[in-house]
C-alpha cells in the first residue's frame, strides 16, 4: 500500500516552528500583518480566504480583510493595493485570484510591493525564482516541496513530471524542482500521450484542474504522486463517470449531493509509493507556506527598519 502523505501533518509542524519566531516578533515590535484582498465573490476563495484569515489568528499574526464588490474595476482596486504598500504596518498583501473578469489581473499584480509579495506572484519575484536567489515563492509549490523534504523523498537526479502549466503552480513546480536538480518535464492540457510520458514520473504533481484525469496507468510503481488539484463534482453523471463502480463513493455523492476530488483517480494509486490526499494534501500546506513567507516579509521589514 502506498504511503499516505499528510498535509495537515506538514503544516502542523510549520506553524509549530513559526510560532516562536511570531512571537519574539511580537515582543520586540508588533506583530506580522497580512492584508488580504478578495474581491468579488467566487464561492471557493471565500473558503480559501476564510482559511488564511483563521490561520493567521491561531498563530497570533494580525490580518486585515478587503472584500470590494464584483463590479470593482482596475483602477479602484490598483488604489486599494496602492494604499497598502504604503502602510508601514503592513508585512504582506495577499490578491486573491481568480479576480472578476473586468479586472486586469496582471496589472495588479504588478502593483503589489515585491517586498510585500507574500505569493510571489510579482514578476520580480518570478524572475527571483527564475535564477535561484532567495525571495518569497509561490506558496502551494514551495509547500510541496515542504512535503517532499520533510518525508525525506528524493528528488536529485529523479525524473519529475507537472501536469499543469499555470502561473501559481505548475510553473513555479517546476522550477523548484529543476533548482533541486530533478529532470523536469510540463505537460499541460495539449500534451501528446499523456499517459506514456506519467509514467517516467518518480515525482508526478498533478496541477490540471480535471477530476480524476491521473489514472492507475499513468503512474510508474512505487511513484510519489502529488495531488493539486480540487474539483467538484456537481452531477450524478459526473460522479458516476469517474465511481460507476465504487458503491461508497456514489453513495456520498447521494449524501451530500457532490464530492470532492483531486485530478488523481483516488481509487487507482495503489501502484504508487506514496500519494498526497484531497483534501488533507497539499490544501493544508499552502496555507502554512503563506504563513512562512508573511513571517519572512515581516522579520525583513523589522530588521530593515533598525538599520
Ligand atoms: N488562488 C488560488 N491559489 C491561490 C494562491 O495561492 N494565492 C492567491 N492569491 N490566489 C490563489
Amino acid at each position: 500500500m502506498p504511503i499516505l502523505l499528510d498535509g495537515n501533518k506538514v503544516r502542523d509542524q510549520i506553524l509549530a516552528e513559526l510560532k516562536p519566531r511570531v512571537a519574539a516578533m511580537t515582543r520586540m515590535s508588533r506583530p506580522p500583518r497580512l492584508a488580504v484582498v478578495l474581491a468579488g465573490n467566487d464561492p471557493a476563495s471565500e473558503i480559501y480566504v476564510r482559511n488564511k484569515v483563521k490561520a493567521c489568528q491561531e498563530l497570533g499574526i494580525d490580518s486585515e480583510k478587503h472584500t470590494p464588490p464584483q463590479s470593482v474595476s482596475t483602477n479602484e482596486l490598483l488604489e486599494l493595493v496602492d494604499s497598502l504598500n504604503s502602510r508601514k504596518d503592513v508585512d504582506g498583501i495577499l490578491v486573491q485570484m481568480p479576480l472578476p473578469n473586468q479586472v486586469d489581473s496582471k496589472s495588479i499584480l504588478l502593483a503589489v510591493s515585491p517586498d510585500k509579495d507574500v505569493d510571489g506572484f510579482h514578476p520580480f519575484n518570478v524572475g527571483n525564482l527564475v535564477s535561484g536567489n532567495p525571495g518569497p515563492h509561490p506558496c502551494t509549490p514551495s509547500g510541496i516541496m515542504e512535503l517532499l523534504r520533510r518525508y525525506q523523498i528524493p528528488i536529485a537526479g529523479r525524473r519529475a513530471v507537472v501536469v499543469g502549466r499555470s502561473d501559481i503552480v505548475g510553473k513555479p513546480m517546476a522550477l523548484l524542482l529543476l533548482h533541486a536538480h530533478a529532470t523536469v518535464t510540463i505537460c499541460h492540457s495539449r500534451t501528446a500521450d499523456l499517459a506514456a510520458i506519467c509514467r517516467q514520473a518518480d515525482i508526478l504533481v498533478a496541477a490540471i484542474g480535471k477530476a480524476g484525469l491521473i489514472r492507475g496507468d499513468f503512474i510508474k510503481p512505487g511513484a510519489a504522486v502529488i495531488d493539486v488539484g480540487m474539483n467538484r463534482l456537481q452531477t450524478r453523471a459526473e460522479a458516476e463517470a469517474l465511481f460507476a463502480s465504487c458503491q461508497e463513493k456514489m453513495a456520498q455523492f447521494d449524501r451530500k449531493g457532490s464530492l470532492l476530488v483531486g485530478d488523481l483517480h483516488p481509487l487507482e494509486l495503489d501502484c504508487a509509493g506514496a500519494y498526497t490526499p484531497v483534501p488533507g494534501g497539499v490544501g493544508p500546506l499552502t496555507i502554512a507556506m503563506l504563513m512562512s513567507n508573511t513571517v519572512a516579509s515581516a522579520e525583513w521589514r523589522l530588521a530593515a527598519a533598525a538599520g
